[in-house]
């Protein structure tokens, strides 16, 4: 592994299929770029979906039919803005950011994008929003801090409708999930998280590993039984 992008090492060949990926076929997406240059020029941390994953979000929005979906952690508003496209002019993106900082660059892109009318962002810690918000999502989508991934999927799940999707980011962690070390809180957050989701019946799970740009991580695909 050659390349070291922040905390994620990044084989090279990662990354270049990743551009192969996002030049053939994610088509011409400059407002995307804008929406990540954005957040670039702002400082904010380098840990956004990405285009790949971005566009996964929002096809998966559209092949479910998902017209209200609930992201916790905004950061610059860069997979909300996927989520806002697959949810399209009559869905709504409701999305969570404890960051007035990160926050305020997240109302930048969604001012510039032309769907800000769909996007209602609530800026404090996301478990108080959590607790007084009424549902029902169609999808989730959980890419925060992750210590509170469980308390997290717990709101989502009383959240959801029968059969919708919870998507959390970050479950791999360049495989420090299968021993998360003593100090790293995000990992045992996220292991945690398979041990809570073996115990509870109501939801059927997956997870999928994924390489790129954004290294060695992978995304968990809950389904709520209906
Ligand atoms: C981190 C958080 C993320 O949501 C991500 O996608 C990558 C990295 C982090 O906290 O390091
Ligand atoms: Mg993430």
């Amino acid at each position: 592994m050659a390349g070291v992008a922040g905390w994620k090492n990044v084989d090279p060949a990662w990354a270049d299929v990743d551009t192969l990926i996002d030049t053939t076929l994610l088509g011409e997406d400059g407002a995307s770029r804008e929406f990540a240059q954005r957040a670039a020029d702002a400082g904010l941390p380098d840990i956004a979906v990405s285009p790949s994953q971005g566009r996964f979000l929002e096809l998966i929005c559209r092949i479910m039919g998902a017209h209200r979906v609930l992201e916790v952690g905004t950061l610059g508003g860069y997979s909300t803005l996927f989520l806002a496209r697959g949810v399209g002019k009559a869905g709504e993106v409701v999305t969570l950011e404890a960051k007035r900082t990160y926050a305020a660059v997240a109302q930048q892109n969604f001012d510039a994008s032309g769907m800000g009318d769909r996007i209602t962002m609530h800026v404090r810690a996301a478990l108080k929003s959590l607790a007084e918000l009424s549902g029902p999502f169609d999808l989730t989508f959980i890419d925060a801090d992750k210590p509170n991934n469980v308390a997290y999927v717990k709101h989502a799940l009383r959240l959801s409708r029968p059969g919708a999707l919870i998507i959390v980011d970050n479950v791999v962690r360049e495989g420090a999930v299968l021993a998360p070390a003593e100090d790293d809180e995000s990992a045992k957050g996220t292991r945690a998280l398979y041990e809570f989701v073996q115990s509870e019946p109501r939801l059927e799970a997956t997870a999928l590993q994924t390489v790129g740009d954004k290294g060695w991580d992978g995304m968990m695909f809950l389904r709520v039984r209906d």
